[in-house]
Order: C-alpha cells, then sequence, then structure tokens
C-alpha cells in the first residue's frame, strides 16, 4: 500500500450541529416531464409528483429542487419561460403548485424551484413586444438587438455561437418588411438574452423571486448564473466556438475534461461568461431572501466555471448559499483526481465559509451509472447514440453505487437527479425521430444531446409505462431494459441500488455526515480514496472509502463495515471498484 503525503490531513473543519438546513442538505431533482403522470397524456406534471412524494420522504431526501414548470412553448423543455408566474397547462397550475409545495412542506420536505434569468423565451410577451418595436425602443432595450455588420447588416454582431450549435445571433425582420437588427441569444433562437445592464430587468427579476417566496418556496436553483452579464462592447471570442463533438478523441491534455463552450476556465475569460457583474446581482437576490422570514431560502448556481477558487467566489457570504460542483462530476475513474478535486473544492469552499454541493448527474449530463462505464480515457459524450461505444451497463453501474457512497460520504449538500436512485442507465438507444433536444437540431445530430437521461422513470414492471402514468403513453420512448429497474422491482430487495440509497441517506442523517469534518485517512493514496468524517464532537467517525485499484484492499482488523455499495466476498476485504463506509 502506497501511502499518500497527505494522510491523516484535515481537510475540512465541521459545521455546527445546529447549522441551517441548506448545508448539509440532499436535495433531490425532479425533472417534471418524466417523473409521474398524473392524466395518462405521457408527460409528466405537478399532481403526479404531489401524489409520490411520500417515496421522496422514505427516499429519506431534505428537500426537492424541480425542473422548470412555467408557461412554455417547450422549446428547450420549459427552459424558455413566456411567463414566469404561471404554471404551463401540460404541468398543471398555479393551485396544483400551492398544493405541491405544501405537500412537500408536510412530510418535511423542503422545495426549490428553477429560475431562468439569462434569457426568456422568444414567446414573452417582453420579446413579443420588443419585436413589434422599432430600434432603439425601451423594448428593445431589455433583450440584447444590435445592427448586424456588413455593407447592409447582413452578418451577425459578432462571432458568438449559440451553446446549442450554430449562430448565437438570429436576425429580425422589421415591422417595414426589411431585414432588420439581430438579437442575441447564447442558447436556441426561441431563447433570446436579456440585457441585465438595463435596470427594468434586474427590477423584473427581484419581483418574480418575491411573487416565488410569497408562494412558499425554499428557494431558487439559478440557471445559467454565469451568464447573464456579458463583457462590454461585446467583442468577438478566440476561444472555442463549438460544443465538443462525440468524435472518439482522447481528451486534448490527455487528462483534464476540455473546456466546453458553456464554460469559463482559467486562462482567457470568454466575453460571455463569468464577468464581474454577474456578482452584484447576487447580492442584491441575497439581501432579498435574506429580509424573508425563516426557514433561510437558499440561491444555487449553475455555473460552470473553472477553477474552483473561481466558482467559489459565487458562494461569498453575501451571495449565493451554493454552487453545483460540476469538476466533481467531470471526476473521471482515477483516484488521484478525485482526491484531488476533494481537496481543492474543500480549499476553495472553505475560504469563503461555504459548503461544498456535490452532484454526479442532472438533466444535462449522461447518467454516471452509464458515463462511468465508458473509456475513461475520453472527455464525457454529449449523449450516446446506438452506433456510438455503448457503455459496460455492469461495470458503470457497480462505480456509480461506488461514487454515490463516496457523494454521500463527504460533508457539504449533495444533488440526487431522479433515477439514479434505481441505478438507472443512459437510453442509448432512442430513434432520432423522438430526440427533442436542440441541441441534436442545431448541430444536425452531431451532438446526440440530452434526451437520452431525461427518459420517464420506471416505477412498476408490468404497468402501461412502467407506471410512470395510467395510460401507455410516455413523451419520449422507456428502453427495454428499464423494467428491471422500476422501483417496485428494487424495495425491499437488499442489495438493490435503491435500498442502498435508502439506507445511505438515513446513515447520513443519523451520523450527521453533512456536517462532519474530513480528513484523509492513512490508507489513502495510490488507487484508493479514504477519508473519516467525523461530527463536531468527534464522538462519531466514520471511515469512507474507495477502492478502484485491481486488487482488493484489506480493511486494518476490527474496522467494522456498515454499509457497502457491492457484496464484501471475503470479510474484511474491499474488492475493485467498492465503496464502504465503517466504524472506526
Ligand atoms: C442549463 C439547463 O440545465 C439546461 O437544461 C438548459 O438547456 C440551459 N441551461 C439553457 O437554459
Ligand atoms: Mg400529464
Amino acid at each position: 500500500m502506497t501511502q499518500n503525503t497527505t494522510a491523516a490531513a484535515q481537510l475540512h473543519p465541521a459545521d455546527p450541529a445546529d447549522a441551517p438546513w441548506w448545508r448539509d442538505a440532499v436535495i433531490y431533482q425532479i425533472y417534471p416531464r418524466s417523473w409521474a403522470d398524473s392524466d395518462g397524456d405521457g408527460i409528466g406534471d405537478l399532481p403526479g409528483i404531489t401524489a409520490r412524494l411520500p417515496y421522496l420522504r422514505d427516499l429519506g431526501v431534505d428537500a426537492i429542487w424541480l425542473s422548470p414548470f412555467y408557461v412554455s412553448p417547450m422549446h428547450d423543455a420549459g427552459y424558455d419561460v413566456a411567463d414566469y408566474r404561471n404554471i404551463d397547462p401540460i404541468f398543471g397550475s398555479l393551485d396544483d403548485a400551492d398544493a405541491l409545495i405544501a405537500g412537500a412542506h408536510d412530510l418535511g420536505l423542503k422545495v426549490i424551484v428553477d429560475l431562468v434569468p439569462n434569457h426568456s423565451s422568444s414567446a414573452h410577451e417582453w420579446f413579443q413586444a420588443a419585436l413589434a418595436a422599432e430600434p432603439g425602443s425601451a423594448e428593445r432595450g431589455r433583450y440584447i438587438f444590435r445592427e448586424g455588420k456588413g455593407e447592409n447588416g447582413e452578418e451577425p454582431p459578432n462571432n458568438w455561437p449559440s451553446v446549442f450549435g450554430g449562430n448565437g445571433w438570429t436576425r429580425v425582420t422589421e415591422a417595414d418588411g426589411t431585414p432588420g437588427q439581430w438579437y442575441l441569444h447564447i442558447f436556441d433562437t426561441t431563447q433570446p438574452d436579456y440585457d441585465w445592464t438595463n435596470p427594468e430587468v434586474g427590477d423584473e427579476f427581484a419581483s418574480i423571486l418575491e411573487f416565488w417566496c410569497e408562494r412558499g418556496v425554499d428557494g431558487f436553483r439559478v440557471d445559467v448564473a454565469h451568464g447573464l452579464v456579458k463583457e462590454e462592447g461585446l467583442p468577438d471570442w478566440d476561444g472555442p466556438l463549438q460544443m465538443l463533438d462525440n468524435s472518439d478523441a482522447a481528451l486534448p491534455s490527455g487528462e483534464d475534461e476540455p473546456i466546453r463552450v458553456h464554460e469559463a476556465g482559467p486562462g482567457a475569460k470568454p466575453p460571455m461568461w463569468d464577468q464581474e457583474g454577474v456578482h452584484e446581482i447576487y447580492r442584491r437576490w441575497r439581501s432579498l431572501l435574506d429580509k424573508q422570514p425563516s426557514p433561510e431560502r437558499i440561491l444555487c448556481a449553475e455555473a460552470w466555471v473553472k477553477p474552483e477558487s473561481q466558482l467559489a467566489r459565487y458562494v461569498r457570504s453575501d451571495e449565493m448559499h451554493q454552487a453545483f460542483n460540476f469538476d466533481f462530476l467531470d471526476t473521471h475513474w482515477n483516484a488521484e483526481r478525485f482526491r484531488n478535486v476533494i481537496t481543492t473544492s474543500f480549499e476553495e469552499n472553505d475560504a469563503v465559509g461555504a459548503p461544498t454541493t456535490w452532484v454526479l448527474s442532472n438533466h444535462d449530463v449522461v447518467r454516471h451509472a452509464s458515463r462511468l462505464g465508458l473509456d475513461q480515457s475520453l472527455p464525457r459524450p454529449n449523449g450516446i447514440a446506438a452506433d456510438q461505444a455503448q457503455p459496460n451497463a455492469e461495470l458503470g453501474l457497480r462505480r456509480a453505487r461506488a461514487a454515490t457512497m463516496l457523494m454521500l460520504g463527504l460533508p457539504g449538500s449533495a444533488y440526487i437527479y431522479q433515477g439514479e436512485e434505481l441505478g438507472l442507465p443512459e437510453s442509448t438507444d432512442m430513434p432520432d425521430e423522438f430526440r427533442q433536444d436542440p441541441t441534436f437540431h442545431r448541430t444536425e445530430g452531431k451532438e446526440i444531446g440530452r434526451d437520452g437521461c431525461r427518459v420517464p422513470i420506471p416505477w412498476v414492471r408490468d404497468a402501461p409505462s412502467l407506471g410512470f402514468g395510467p395510460s401507455d403513453r410516455t413523451w419520449l420512448p422507456q428502453p427495454e431494459s428499464y423494467g428491471a429497474y422500476a422501483v417496485d422491482q428494487q424495495a425491499g430487495v437488499a442489495g438493490s441500488t435503491l435500498e442502498l440509497y435508502r439506507s445511505m441517506l438515513a446513515a447520513r442523517r443519523e451520523a450527521g455526515l453533512g456536517l462532519g469534518s474530513a480528513a484523509w485517512h492513512e490508507l489513502s493514496g495510490g488507487d484508493v480514496i479514504a477519508f473519516v468524517n467525523a461530527s463536531a464532537d468527534d464522538s462519531r467517525r466514520t471511515l469512507v472509502l474507495v477502492n478502484l485499484g485491481a486488487e482488493p484492499l484489506v480493511l486494518p482488523a476490527g474496522t467494522v463495515v456498515t454499509h457497502q455499495s457491492e457484496d464484501l466476498t471475503t470479510e474484511g476485504h474491499v474488492p475493485t471498484d467498492v465503496a464502504v463506509w465503517a466504524r472506526i
């Protein structure tokens, strides 16, 4: 066993036992259209969610985050909002939202909603008014309209791409029928970016936050939190202009994930990402939320910003509470890389007094049960198509269970994406005609996109739509294999992924792991990740250990294993790609 120089080093101090709820909360992400359908139209909805909330209480999470349920033409699955103060009829009504929030609170679950402040839908009344108004008008001033370049303004104002592929600008036709100005859309054409230098935009979002606080929500996940403010003058960008394609090219540096078109990385800063001005917005929102009655309402940043020191600036004490740790999500199956990302995450977040917000899956990335079964020398693909290299399902699930045991053993908050508690794999055999992700269409299929992680959840093996709803309709097809992962196949079955999650969440709560300290254990090093999570008074000490090595790891005599991601064939031996929690 190679000893690591970091052995026994303190990584992170404990939180007090009475720390605010969000510092150690486990938050379950519901993607409303794919979780539970109450009316049989094949699309999940709010009454469907409310009816199944007891499942989440029993799972043992603290809160839910709902992806957008607002009025929307659904060109980006609801991340194109046409009315921020109402519910889209496919999901239900405001009364249904009130019932959901009340129902969750009755079960002791907090509710976080999605806030989409970088862009609206092109169907939003503000954008419709902007189209109808003249260049230079107040209506156009809420968005980013510019004259085009070239003799007749026929070229876009700058070279910015759309994250979903193609150009980031679209030209409008003016009232007199002539080709006119261009508007910026960092995402789809139907998602025009707001101009956050316009105070009217800031005031509108302050009012939207208040609207949802009054309805009782406990927080907001902030979409594209690194994108609201653009560099003055909108200069051309000389960095990558395309999403990473699904090629089999090895990682450019042979190690790390490449910086993608939606990210700010170390070095040159893209003019559309991570501009200093965003922080002023979050300080305003924080003070607005701090004025609300307790318990504390929170902000969680979806900010694709590297390095972690830069991301930590979003969670300074007067800004957001949490920021997704995408470096952790992007870590390949390699013990040293995990140790490094864990160390840096604690260093940077502790420096600003914030908890670390761990995450392994969400509705934008290949599910980790499949991702970890792919060739780990390649970058994370944007979806997996049938004719591409297929993940090793068994290996992926084995690693995913170990990775989750690592995540839930770490102090801080953690987000779980619906279906991961079932070990659900990515759908990799979806026929193209079903695909809805704008990325697929805007790149003419070069990027497969995110539909494969958004398939409706299997609840009951022998039921129409696998129990997703009362009919056999599902807005995306469920793969053959999903029946075996259904909730009813796993509930009460010892060793199932669902029971593993339930027991981990119960133990995490009971032992206060989310508020614990962390220190590297002497077994950490080489292919082994091992740390001790201890309560503030040191009365409870949990060893969290993952063996990524080819040989079984022998635990010190007397170690009492309480949880394991797979059966230990020989007592006291931790096989390859297995995690344990033990009392020490
Ligand atoms: C991030 C969201 O998670 C993603 O689903 C969406 O497409 C983009 N932001 C644009 O809103
Ligand atoms: Mg429905």
